[in-house]
């Protein structure tokens, strides 16, 4: 009896695990192949899989009863991953007895002719096979690219199990594919969109800059058509460029949730995700049986927008608290915990009304004033607890509409946007939230840093005081202007907060202004 040892990998949350594939064979006359080692159905249909492709390309296996342990047992294996480690660790072909696999680490589902399919999750365990020191990764060629942004780690793209066999019996050696950073960061430019695209909405603008700036949540209210969506899919690219570690963070995200063909290799530019009202629970938050990342984790460094906001289920805003709260949602499962990073910013849009031209210049609205109030009344009170921000987005003039003056473009409003954030990072220093993460954003304050950080002037309070009274602010509503009005004081680099910044910090914060409290 001789083991054959095969290295591959499986994933928790998004960390991945090197996993180890060990061979036995006993003799028999009756054939047979047993895979240990929890083995979902996924892996005992691997058995069908491995057998027909060794068939079909002509690839020996070892003889008799044939045990295949796949360890650590504790950590559920899924998927199909296995499918090439566990015919390599079988086959029976002279000089392959006598290559060193210890230094390579395999996955890949095979079809029944032997060719190799892409899976889920190339990524996170790419990453941590070249964490555990493994030099060669052997990969579908379709997930190849993929794997390379793992870097540090030799990728081979493999297309069947012939040509993998070829390749260590030194017949035809597979070319190694490299990462290229310079790929990675010229990146097509006609995908970006750009806000010189919209037209006038200059307070919607100067909203989502400060918004971007101080990473609050906001949200937009105004009739249809007048530019809410195209505003906020733009909002990735006023925020500061994605980084490498941001980019990979999130990258492993899609690659366990199977969308591998959004990264190239990785993705290039901040997530915007807008999933539709209807969505499940388990695709906006992540779980179901064989649990996935949600549209919270798919957002993840990025922007999640929730259009017709009213229209969202109830219990979703309520499961939706927690990714927002903590940046990371916990999924639980019958015998496993994941947990994926959420840390998004949150645009929501909605029409005024339920017919939507309340307060329109020229389309009369339909709506009893009754109906709406319980359209408002619609929107999730803990949501709308969240969100910092709220601006009108009205329809435009028609010379704003007929210019040909272009609007400012992305790339100067971000110029603006990194600047404020720096100014607001330095003061920070060091300052630790409750759960014992470093405060980095405004939005993130709480009360003993709101104390601290938003110092005002007498003009300042004047205003403040002023609108304290008018609108009946609650004090959390107090709280929220101070902190808008930190950051646009963070715009003029002032560390006192005055009499302009609460201005417009008020004027931020259009349901308290114009339709809860008239
Ligand atoms: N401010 C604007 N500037 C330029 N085009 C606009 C503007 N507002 C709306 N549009 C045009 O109308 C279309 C619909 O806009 P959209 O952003 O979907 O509106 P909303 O989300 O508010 O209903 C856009 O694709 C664009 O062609
Ligand atoms: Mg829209
Ligand atoms: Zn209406």
């Amino acid at each position: 009896m001789s083991i054959s040892t095969i290295y591959s990998a499986a994933i928790r949350g998004i960390v991945g695990q090197i996993v180890t594939v060990e061979a036995t064979n006993a003799p028999s006359p009756q054939p047979r192949i047993d895979i240990i080692g929890l083995p979902d159905a996924a892996i005992k249909e691997s058995q069908g899989r491995v057998r027909s492709a060794a068939r079909a390309c002509d690839l020996p296996l070892k003889k008799g009863v044939l045990t295949v342990n796949l360890a650590p047992a504790d950590i559920k294996k899924e998927g199909t991953v296995y499918d090439l480690p566990i015919l390599l660790s079988l086959l029976d072909m002279p000089g392959l007895d006598k290559v060193d696999f210890s230094e390579c680490c395999f996955l890949g589902e095979l079809s029944l002719s032997g060719d190799l399919r892409p899976v889920s999750g190339v990524l996170p365990m790419a990453v941590a096979a070249r964490d555990a020191g493994f030099k060669f990764l052997f990969v579908p060629a379709d997930n190849a690219c993929e794997a390379s942004a793992a870097c540090g780690i030799i990728v081979y793209p493999v297309k069947n199990a012939v040509q993998l066999v070829n390749h260590f019996l030194c017949k035809k050696r597979i070319i190694p594919i490299e990462f290229n950073k310079d790929d990675f960061f010229a990146v097509a430019d006609d995908t970006l969109l750009d806000f010189s695209d919209v037209k006038g909405q200059d307070t919607a603008k100067k909203a989502l800059e400060i918004a971007a700036a101080g990473e609050h949540n906001i949200l937009l209210i105004g009739p249809p058509g007048t530019g809410k969506s195209m505003l906020a899919s733009r909002v990735p690219y006023i925020l500061p460029t994605i980084t490498m570690e941001e980019s990979i963070e999130t990258s492993k995200i899609y690659s366990i949730a199977g969308l591998n063909s959004e990264l190239n290799p990785l993705l290039a530019h901040r997530p915007f995700r807008a999933p539709h009202h209807t969505l499940s629970t388990a695709s906006l938050i992540g779980g179901g049986s064989n649990p996935k990342p949600g549209e919270v984790s798919l957002a993840n460094n990025g922007v999640l927008f929730l259009d017709e906001f009213p229209e969202f289920d109830k219990h979703n805003c309520e499961v939706l608290r927690q990714p927002i709260e903590d940046r990371n949602v916990t999924i639980t499962r019958v015998n496993a915990t994941v947990n994926y990073p959420s840390s998004f910013m949150l645009i929501c849009a909605m029409n005024p009304c339920k017919c939507g031209y309340y307060g329109h210049p020229t389309k009369p609205c339909t709506c009893t004033p009754q109906s709406r109030r319980n359209y408002l009344s619609m929107i999730s009170g803990p949501i709308l607890d969240r969100i910092d921000i709220q601006v009108e987005v009205n329809a435009l003039d028609f010379s704003e509409l007929d210019t040909f003056i272009a609007a400012e473009t992305s790339e100067k409003i971000r110029r603006r946007v990194c600047r404020a954030r720096n100014f607001a990072m330095s003061r920070f220093d060091g300052e630790k939230l409750a759960n014992g993460m470093p405060l980095t954003c405004n939005a993130r304050m709480q009360p003993k840093h709101v104390r601290k950080f938003c110092v005002i002037d007498d003009g300042g309070r004047k205003v403040l005081q002023l609108a304290y009274e008018k609108l009946g602010l609650s004090a959390r509503g107090y709280d929220r202007i101070l902190k808008v009005a930190r950051t646009v004081a963070d715009f003029d680099e002032s560390e006192l907060i005055k009499k302009d910044h609460i201005a417009l910090a008020v004027q931020l914060r259009s349901l308290d202004r114009k339709y809860f409290n008239n």
